[in-house]
């Protein structure tokens, strides 16, 4: 496994890969990673000749008043994981690699990031857009792959993909949870006893609006309503919001029909750590 920290490094190296026509698969993180990320990486690995996973605390996605600082780190525990996922190349650059030098371009997908999301972190899909198409010029990878974990993330990255013919495949995976159904994040580790029992919620609520589908539910509302009145429940949770959109475009749904799929989106303020997470729902 190779750790490259420079542009200039890591698309010599594989640059001579491409020529030979390997397959190259990406897998952008922020590190600390867990067994979500690992998924990524596994399938990654598993349909390419060579695997990419990136490290990038990335500055232009956090707001001013959000955890950029108190992100959690660790390198040398990332990098042992990654070994033993027999990873191929690693790209930690630091800020100053992806942003010196009078940084001034920025990409935007305009609608999409500011809906859901984007109205509670107003500047957080540019810089999420920014810096994955930076790092696609950069690692130029056959396939990159994302989690359903941040789907509106995963829509926006593929909107932009196709609206600037970038030449890449976008593979979006499940969600993976503890054992207890609370899905992975690197922030989980903010939460503390308490709010970590009473983040079990966003899983309950989860499971409360499948079976309400499975039931026949077909009334958006009606399903918001009973998923907002069980996360009452829990005085350490603070809703941002319960939507449920249309998959394909993510507008807000008024009626479901059996022919669609939809997400069921939950945004959840558990004392000071945002947690977010997601089902489908469909026949
Ligand atoms: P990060 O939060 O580190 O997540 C990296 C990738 O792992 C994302 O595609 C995310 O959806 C996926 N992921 C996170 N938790 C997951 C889980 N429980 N199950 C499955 N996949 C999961 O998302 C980012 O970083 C950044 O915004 C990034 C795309 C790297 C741009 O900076």
């Amino acid at each position: 496994m190779k750790v490259l920290r420079t542009v200039k490094e890591i698309r010599e190296n594989l640059n001579n890969l491409r020529k030979e026509d390997k397959v190259i698969s990406f897998v952008p993180t922020m590190g600390y990673l867990h067994e979500g990320h690992l998924s990524l990486i596994k399938y990654a690995k598993k349909n390419s000749d060579v695997c990419v996973v990136s490290i990038f605390v990335n500055p232009t996605q956090f707001g001013p008043n959000e955890d950029f600082n108190r992100y959690p780190r660790d390198e040398k525990r990332d990098l042992s994981l990654l070994e033993s996922e027999s990873c191929d190349f690693v790209f930690i650059p630091s800020s100053e690699e992806m942003y010196g030098n009078d940084y001034q371009t920025f990409v935007k997908v305009k609608k999409y990031s500011e809906i859901l999301e984007g109205e509670f972190r107003p500047t957080h899909f540019e810089g999420v857009t920014t810096v994955v198409l930076k790092l696609f010029n950069i690692i130029q990878p056959n396939f990159a792959v994302f989690g359903q974990k941040d789907a509106q993330q995963a829509f926006i990255i593929k909107k932009m993909v196709n609206d600037l013919n970038i030449p890449v495949r976008i593979d979006v995976l499940p969600i993976v949870r503890e054992v207890d159904g609370l899905a992975m994040s690197s922030r989980n580790v903010y939460l503390n006893e308490e709010e970590r029992r009473q983040a079990l919620a966003l899983y309950k609520s989860i499971i409360l609006a499948e079976n309400l589908y499975k039931k026949g539910e077909r009334n958006p509302i009606k399903i918001i309503q009973k998923v907002k009145e069980l996360l009452s429940e829990y005085p350490l949770l603070k809703i941002d919001y319960v939507e449920i959109v249309d998959m394909e475009t993510f507008d807000k749904a008024n009626n479901m029909i059996d022919q669609k799929k939809y997400y069921l989106l939950l945004a959840v303020r558990a004392g000071n750590t945002r947690l977010i997470d997601n089902t489908i729902l469909r026949v």
